[in-house]
Parts: C-alpha cells; structure tokens; sequence
C-alpha cells in the first residue's frame, strides 16, 4: 500500500468497458487509493464500484451524476459526503475529471444543440464537479484534481471534425491554469492531460483507414492504451506530484503540437 490508503479518488466517467475512466479507476484502487464512480449510468457506476473493491480490497461507492446538470452533480457529492461521515470512506484527496463526449460532426453540419451539449458534459462538467468537491480538499488542505482534454484543444479535431469538442477541450486547459493559480497553496494542485488517440469505444465512430492514418502520423506508430494514460493521472494524483501544478501532460505517443 502506499501513502494513499487513507484518501478517495474520485472519478467521472468510469464506467464505459476498456474506457480511461474504468482503467484509471482500477489503477487507483491497486495503489490503495479509495474509490468513488460517477458516471451517467448509476447502476454500472455501483457494479464497477463493487468489482473494484472486490477485486482490490478498497472501499468503493458508484452514483449516478449527469456532470453536466447542476441539480444531479450536487446529489452525487453529497452521497459521497454521507459516505465519508459514515466513516465507509476516507476523505476525498483527489478528483479525475474524465467524463466526455465527442462531436464528430463536419463544422457547418453541427447545431447550436450539439455545441451545447458538448461544452456542457466536457466543459462546464469540470467546472461544476470540481466545485462541488474542492471545499473537501481545501478544509484537508491536500488534493489533486486532474482534468481530461486531449491533443484535439492544442491542435484541432483532426479528421473528426471536432470543431465543439476541440473548444471544450481547450477550456478546460484555461480552467484549470486559472483555478491552479487561484488556489495558491492550499496543498491542492489543478492539471490537465491531453492524450492524443487512445485505444477506447469513444472511437467506434472513425474507419478503419481512419486509425491507420492516425497511427502513422504518431513517431511511436500506434496509438496510446488506456493504461499509460491512467498512469499519467495516478502520478498527478499522487504525493510526489506535490509541486506539480498548472500543468498540461501530453501523453502523445511524440506528436509534438507547441
Ligand atoms: N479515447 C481517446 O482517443 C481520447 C483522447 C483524448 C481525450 N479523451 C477523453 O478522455 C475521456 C474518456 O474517454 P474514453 O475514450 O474513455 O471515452 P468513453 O466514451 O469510453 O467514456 C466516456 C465516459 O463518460 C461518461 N459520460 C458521458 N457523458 C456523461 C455525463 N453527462 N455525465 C457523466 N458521465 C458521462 C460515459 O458514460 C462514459 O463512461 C473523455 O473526456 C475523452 O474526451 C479520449
């Protein structure tokens, strides 16, 4: 076990089968970290939850929570609240902030609808889950949050023509530099990743001949597993990240965009 026994990780989007978010989730649990799932599906949030512990021997608690409904992510944290006063969870020490959708839609094909709801699941989302939990961290004066954008904010939707997605993403870089600068030292620290193609379902939607151009155009030849983006955001999460803050980590697979 390691320094991160007596803390929860708090995940969105964890539910989804060879996901970031389930990856990363088990990757936190197997350093001992506590586990909480939220996701839009709440029995699958419990079921993964109880799988996890199962498996890790962590206390774990899944909820439903729409991120992107203010109404619903305030239930959810204060289910989670009611589980750290019951003593069934140790208080929360960090918060990953992968919940998404894409927008694979061409430009002048897209509505004000899908604009909408693509800045509201990825966008506003982080702004109101991360709200909701960072009083915890800030009474503890130790947390982590760790945001999900994507190569997509640093350089455009790429084939996918993900116009929406790309500004969601890229807010969510501005969010978190601003809210890492406001903070200060409260012993929380705010960062994001960028992963270029990860091998998940969000991808189902491109072709074949789609992928290969991907993979051909990342030096190391292949897109990114799940896990070497979970591992990123464990160590974000962890003690010796403590003066890491502000930050963007591409986990790129060598594409570099600055
Ligand atoms: N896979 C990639 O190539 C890639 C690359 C860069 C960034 N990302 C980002 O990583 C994150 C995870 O991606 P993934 O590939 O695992 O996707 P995924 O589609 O497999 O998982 C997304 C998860 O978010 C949940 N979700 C969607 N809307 C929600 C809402 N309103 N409230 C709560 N949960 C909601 C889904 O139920 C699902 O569990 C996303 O933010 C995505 O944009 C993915």
């Amino acid at each position: 076990m390691t320094d991160n026994i007596q803390r929860t990780a708090v995940l969105t989007g964890a539910t989804s089968d060879r996901g970031i978010g389930v990856t990363t989730a088990r990757r936190y649990a197997r350093e001992g970290w506590a586990i909480v799932i939220l996701d839009l599906d709440g029995e699958k949030s419990t079921a993964v939850a109880a799988e996890i512990s199962a498996e890790f021997g962590v206390p774990a608690f899944g909820h439903r929570v729409d991120v992107a409904d203010e109404a619903s992510v305030l239930a959810a944290q204060e289910a989670v609240a009611g589980e750290v006063s019951a003593g069934r969870l140790p208080a929360i020490g960090a918060l990953a902030n992968i919940a998404g959708i894409t927008s694979p839609v061409p430009f002048l094909e897209t509505t004000l609808e899908l604009w909408n709801k693509v800045m509201a699941v990825n966008a506003t989302g982080t702004y109101l889950v991360t709200k909701a939990f960072l009083p915890a961290m800030i009474e503890n004066q130790w947390g982590r949050i760790v945001n999900m954008s994507s190569v997509s904010a640093q350089r455009g939707g790429g084939v996918f023509g993900k116009v929406p997605y790309s500004a969601a993403k890229a807010a969510i870089l501005g969010f978190t530099k601003a809210l890492a600068r406001e903070l200060g030292d409260n012993g929380v620290t705010v960062n994001a990743v960028t992963p270029g193609a990860v091998d998940t379902n969000i991808r189902v939607g491109s072709t074949p001949e789609q992928e290969e151009a991907i993979a051909a155009g990342i030096p190391l030849g292949r897109t990114a597993t799940a896990e070497e983006v979970a591992a990123v955001i464990t160590f974000l999460s962890s003690q010796d990240a403590g003066y890491v803050t502000g930050t963007t980590v591409d986990i790129n697979g060598g594409s570099h965009i600055h």
